[in-house]
């Protein structure tokens, strides 16, 4: 079923769903964790925990396991790639809800910590995602924590190739193997996600009332990074068709770009996938407990 003002539902597919779950298991790898390791959830009476946009429901399903005594809620504007109800751990409760919709009153206020990630398709048309940030800060508890994960993709060329031969980094990715980065703008300038602002993210966090915020960006490691690449690759193998049939000749242009980008991991050893970004932001105690006193925003780059 399409559902009205859901941009997303051209890729609610199979492969899609394989594909995220997939990309759901090399996320996991970067921190062998779900939640990020800056959030101490220790020491909290009544665990909440919420996942919006949760797709295929694996973040909340693991949290859920991860955190026994925690309540875990996830939501998406579709819950069709969510498996069903005996299948979820007895302590994940599921709803759709649109996060361009209004905030239920239950959930005010509710969440110990609200997870997000890879929304960047649903602001397409270069649509601002701070009226949704404030939704999302107010569903956070005092002293709350926001995570919303996003790939880097303002800095779509940089740090984004891995070589066999040259394990720590080519020097220059976006002269010598341009091929995944010009796909991708192709990509940007067809669907118009909002990369700016998306950039922008943990200046927003604090703009919106967050503190101690860092934008944690890391590399994947070479032994998650060809896995992000295969990943990567199905994308835009499975967007071929969604963007010639918007453009001819951009899809034609993508093809011949996705042979490029092939050539370059089967015959060189080089291999390019997204740097990922892990925003973190938390909400003021009543006290002020939480805050850094004199830096409130961190930019905390592993790259
Ligand atoms: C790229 S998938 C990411 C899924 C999951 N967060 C993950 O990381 O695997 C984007 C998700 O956003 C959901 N979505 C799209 N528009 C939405 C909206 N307005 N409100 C809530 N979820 C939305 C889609 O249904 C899809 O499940």
């Amino acid at each position: 079923m399409v559902l009205a003002n859901d941009e997303y539902s051209i890729w609610r597919t199979a492969p899609d769903a394989s594909r995220l779950c997939y990309q759901h298991f090399c996320w996991r790898e970067l921190y062998q964790s779900n939640v990020h390791p800056s959030i101490d959830l220790t020491n909290r009476p009544n665990l909440r925990i919420a996942e919006l946009a949760t797709g295929h429901c694996l973040w909340a399903i693991q949290v859920a396991e991860e955190y026994p005594h925690a309540q875990v809620e996830a939501s998406d504007i579709s819950l069709g790639l969510i498996p069903p109800k005996p299948d979820l751990p007895s302590n994940l409760s599921v709803r759709q809800w649109s996060f361009f919709d209004r905030v239920p009153e239950e959930w005010k206020e509710a969440f110990d910590l609200l997870h997000v990630r890879l929304v960047c398709q649903p602001f397409g048309g270069n649509q601002d995602p701070r009226p949704v940030l404030e939704k999302f800060v107010s569903m956070l508890k005092p002293g709350g924590y926001l995570q919303w994960d996003e790939y880097d993709y303002h800095e779509a060329d940089k740090n984004n190739v891995y070589s066999a031969n040259d394990p720590d980094i080519i020097p220059h990715p976006e002269i010598t193997h341009n091929s995944s980065t010009k796909i991708w703008k192709l990509i940007m300038k067809t669907f118009q996600w909002p990369t700016e602002h998306f950039y922008r993210l943990a200046e927003y966090f604090t703009a919106a009332g967050l503190t101690d915020v860092a934008a944690h960006t890391r590399r994947p490691p070479p032994s998650v990074f060809r896995a992000f690449y295969e990943h990567w690759y199905a994308l835009i193998a499975q967007l071929l068709p969604v963007l010639e049939s918007k453009d001819i000749e951009v899809g034609q242009e993508a093809r011949r770009l996705l042979l490029q980008m092939k050539k370059n991991a089967l015959v060189d050893g080089d291999y390019s996938a997204h740097i990922t970004k892990f925003v973190v932001g938390r909400k003021p105690t009543a006290s002020g407990k939480g805050k850094y006193e004199d830096s409130q925003m961190e930019a905390a780059s592993e790259v």
